[in-house]
């Protein structure tokens, strides 16, 4: 039940994201790079309910393993270096989360493009992250926050439609 509301609130905030983005686009414009080509501001605290650099980083290492283990992404994935994928996802969440960090990796169109990829793959990966973070004791709440700033990013990550 309580996946199914994440899911849920997760498939509004993807629709929604495209005029949030829109709004927030409105001055001041600031370069865009890989990691804020979504100007969504993270909630306060965020960062630190995740543990700040080292709980996002132990939270992407089991993300991987899990991904790699899951029966629907684990072709994806089975090439990934695990060691660098935790690494970016990491700088990627932290900077998101408001944290100190700047994700220098491509940016997600980039990064997803030479792989085919539909809305039950991405909503499959966000699945895994719900049970990672379950695992790693994040509360429900924060989780959402998170799910929230990642939803935009569907419109690039997924190029099978
Ligand atoms: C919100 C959703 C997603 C985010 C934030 C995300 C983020 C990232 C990042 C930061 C990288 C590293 C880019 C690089 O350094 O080159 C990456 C690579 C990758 N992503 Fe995603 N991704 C998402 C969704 C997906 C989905 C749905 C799939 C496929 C099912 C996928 C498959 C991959 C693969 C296979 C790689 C290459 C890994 C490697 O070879 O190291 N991603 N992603």
């Amino acid at each position: 039940m309580k996946k199914l509301i994440a899911l849920t609130a997760f498939s509004l905030l993807s629709l929604g994201s495209g005029l949030a983005a829109a709004q927030a686009m409105d001055p001041p414009m600031k370069a865009v790079t890989p990691a804020s080509a979504y100007p969504v501001a993270p909630a306060v605290g965020l960062y630190q309910a995740f543990g700040e650099q080292a709980g996002i980083r132990a939270l992407m290492d089991d993300f991987v393993v899990r991904l790699k283990a899951d029966a629907r992404l684990a072709e994806a994935f089975k090439e990934a270096n695990p060691a660098n994928l935790a690494k970016q996802l990491t700088d990627q969440v932290c900077q998101l989360s408001g944290g100190p960090c700047v994700y220098k990796g491509p940016n997600m169109k980039e990064a997803h493009a030479s792989m085919d990829i539909t809305r039950g793959n991405f909503n499959a990966l966000v699945e895994v992250l719900q049970q990672s973070m379950d695992a790693g004791g994040i509360p429900f709440t924060r989780q959402n926050q998170l799910l929230a700033l990642l939803a935009p990013m569907h419109r690039d990550v997924v190029n099978v439609r």
